[in-house]
């Protein structure tokens, strides 16, 4: 007979056919996955949520992602950069109103002149906010020279999600050049980790050809790579993809918001000090989708402050939610929603990762005995 759910909770570690058994739980069983992860989550975490301000600075892409609605080949779209006065009224705007942190997130470019211009905006948020304001980056795939002044400038968290780690499935849903390629997503989330941002990472569920066994090495990686952070989201089609041609071997929306909230379940029990997001691509499919993301495990939310009249050129996928309101609607909305997951919003703190604190102890205690990292 199968082994009980229970039972399975006390292990130390899930193997990959532990974890399929996981993503496949119904009824009474599915109410005990997120009992314990709602569990672990309070007693390590609390039932808190933090704000992460993202600003979507510019939907220029130098990559053309099969999926993704800002590509660079989706000539349907008008494409935008805010300049540099629009970014810093933005980050202005949740230092005044208490985020205790902004995600500065855009379209993946690389040249001298992204990496000075980011460099230049990280000192300014910082000197604007005299150092409280926290910062996320989510900028994309850059050389570890980059990545080091971006943090040495003030950054000290970055988002990169890897989107699939089936190695195979990546390949499917990008194109086959070298400007897609899997071993370099993966060295810069090396990089980044090596140089001590707090590494978060992530992947889309519900890709086409994307099979329980995909998912379940997905979680294993990030539990191997020992991430500080989690993003993760359902995959939803976008008309203007290439993409959309395999759409109907796509289970229903509601089959994989309810995946996602499995893996955001299971990553919780698995890694219980991570930060996990809680996903706009949940609010897509069901309107209180983050709410109960927040209610299962998830501790963190991006609320929109992009000015308003750019937030619809930022679709990554169709019906992407809040892309009429303001940074003031947004706010005023999540925190309704965060209370109605019986949670609270912790306002003027950064919300760092507990788990990379533990992480880095570690480190420091290796280094000192002379163990290798
Ligand atoms: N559906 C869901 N998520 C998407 N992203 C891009 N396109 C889609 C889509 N069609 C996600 C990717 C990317 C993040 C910024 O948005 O995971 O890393
Ligand atoms: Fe822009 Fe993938 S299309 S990074």
């Amino acid at each position: 007979m199968d082994i009980s759910i229970k039972e399975l909770f006390t292990r130390e570690n899930f193997s990959k056919n532990d974890l399929i058994r996981l993503l496949q739980v119904e009824g009474e069983e599915r109410t005990l996955l997120f009992q314990k992860s709602a569990e672990i989550k309070e007693k390590y975490i609390g039932n808190k949520v933090w704000f992460r301000g993202l600003i979507e600075f510019s939907n220029i892409c130098g990559k053309d992602c099969l999926y993704c609605g800002i590509r660079k080949g989706n000539k349907n779209l008008v494409r935008y950069n805010l300049t540099d006065d629009e970014i810093l009224a933005a980050a202005k705007f949740a230092n005044e109103n208490r985020y205790g942190s902004i995600a500065l997130q855009s379209g993946e470019l690389e040249s001298p002149a992204v990496a000075d211009r980011i460099e230049n905006l990280l000192h300014k948020i910082k000197e604007l906010s005299y150092g409280k304001l926290g910062i996320t980056l989510s900028v994309g795939e850059q050389k570890p020279e980059v990545y080091l002044r971006w943090f040495d400038a003030g950054a000290h968290r970055y988002l990169l999600r890897v989107e699939s780690t089936n190695k195979e499935l990546y390949g499917k849903i990008h194109p086959k050049n070298e400007k897609h390629d899997f071993q370099r997503r993966l060295d810069c989330l090396k990089s980044l980790q090596y140089i001590g941002y707090q590494t978060g990472t992530g992947v889309m569920i519900g890709l086409p050809f994307q099979t329980l066994e995909d998912l379940a090495g997905d979680l294993l990686f990030m539990k191997n790579f020992d991430i500080d952070m989690c993003g993760m989201g359902p995959y939803i089609e976008h008309a203007d993809t290439p993409l959309i041609q395999h759409a109907d071997k796509l289970l229903p929306l509601n089959e994989r918001f309810d995946l996602t909230l499995k893996m955001i379940a299971i990553i919780r029990i698995m890694m219980k000090d991570i930060n996990i997001v809680a996903a706009t691509a949940l609010q897509a499919i069901d309107p209180i989708g983050r709410e109960k993301a927040i209610k299962i495990g998830a501790n963190i939310i991006m609320p929109n402050i992009t000015p308003g009249r750019y937030r619809d050129s930022y679709r990554l996928y169709d019906n992407k939610p809040c892309t009429d309101d303001s940074a003031e609607d947004c706010q005023s909305c999540l925190e309704a929603r965060v209370s109605l997951a019986d949670a609270e919003v912790i306002y003027g703190e950064w919300g760092d990762s507990k788990h990379y604190d533990e992480r880095r102890k570690g480190l420091t205690v290796q280094r000192r005995n002379g163990k290798k990292k």
